[in-house]
């Protein structure tokens, strides 16, 4: 049996060479490239590939794999909105995703930026950097006089919700489906309207679906709170990112903490040290209430080393002919 990974970075052979260790009846192989059509053909001989990309998962490409034979994959990460289901379905490709590698890491890094935020932590470091020890201007904000809405309550929204509750905030929750631990808490609104009237920051957790795109606009910033604080480590597309800059620029919002892009795919995870940024990215970076992360929540030592052994975990079931817990269904 023979498993293939694509887009292996250094930090994860550890972990690889530590899963074959305890599956030497397994041969892997691995490749630092992405998966691309032209690449599919290094999966030869493999029953099933482990994967992670921010590139779709286009026709093309299950085109390729399935010529070299390859009719199952395993994702290593969460999100599957990169996925094109329609093609995959006409190949008869079958999917595994790794949905818990961490949702601790996500969960601290949120209510970390919004912390930084509050406490205005990137202006202070700029000032104490250049020797200005003082301390006016930067007054923070604490977290226990916040009306923290968290917008989405599956596992790292719940998560953030605990960690937030232990700096003592208040807060409300919104989702379409409840989950009985919120519910029993009562800190459910019943719409987004009451979460934009009500909260004093506002933490992104939901997943990319076509009737969340955009969600934080013009419009709903308009309904919000003035000096609310934004955080989105879930998914760009949540956001219009023009609203956000005329938001920052209006002094109606106080802070954006954002570790996803709509358009970070080819520019996260990229070196620009040499080369200009995209403006919109270097208009970002450079203001004082603004934090931007590369899409670096979820890397953790844990969610790395989890990714991959829960991948190749599911890999080795569809190998065998199994059906992995993490199956994809759609
Ligand atoms: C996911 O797991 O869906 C993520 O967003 C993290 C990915 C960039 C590795």
């Amino acid at each position: 049996m023979k498993i293939f990974a694509f887009s292996i970075r250094e930090d994860e052979i550890p972990y690889i060479k530590s899963w074959q260790k305890d599956h030497s009846d397994v041969e892997v192989g691995f490749t630092e490239k992405p998966l691309t059509p032209d690449t599919a053909i290094e999966a030869t001989g493999s029953e099933n590939i482990v994967v992670y990309q921010q590139l779709d998962y286009s026709s093309e490409i299950f085109e390729a794999l399935a010529e070299v034979g390859v009719k199952t994959l395993s994702l290593r990460n969460a999100g599957v909105d990169n996925v094109d289901f329609e093609s995959a379905g006409k190949f008869g490709f079958q999917f595994s995703n790794v949905p818990l590698y961490s949702p601790q890491a996500i969960a601290e890094q949120s209510v970390t930026m919004l912390q930084r935020l509050l406490r205005r932590s990137k202006e202070l470091d700029t000032k104490v950097a250049k020797g200005d020890l003082r301390w006016t201007p930067t007054i923070g904000r604490e977290m226990r006089v916040q009306t923290v809405a968290v917008i989405g309550t599956g596992n790292i929204g719940r998560l953030a919700i605990k960690i937030l509750q232990g700096f003592g905030a208040r807060v409300i929750a919104y989702d379409k489906y409840y989950h009985p631990d919120i519910e029993r808490q009562k800190l459910y609104v019943e719409t987004l309207e009451d979460i934009f009237s009500q909260a004093t920051a506002i933490l992104l957790h939901t997943p990319s679906v076509p009737e969340l795109y955009h969600m934080i606009n013009a419009t709903s910033i308009a309904k919000m709170q003035d000096d609310v604080a934004i955080v989105n480590q879930s998914r760009g597309d949540l956001v219009d990112i023009d609203a956000i800059i005329a938001g920052l620029d209006s002094g109606k919002i106080f802070g954006f903490a954002t570790d996803v892009l709509e358009k970070e795919v080819g520019i996260f995870n990229e070196d620009f040290t040499d080369k200009p940024l995209p403006t919109c990215i270097a208009d970002l970076i450079a203001r004082e209430n603004v934090i931007l992360t590369p899409h670096t929540a979820f890397y953790t030592e844990t969610a790395v080393r989890n990714m991959i052994i829960l991948a190749f975990d599911a890999a080795k079931t569809f190998a065998e002919r199994g059906i992995p817990k993490t199956l994809v269904r759609y």
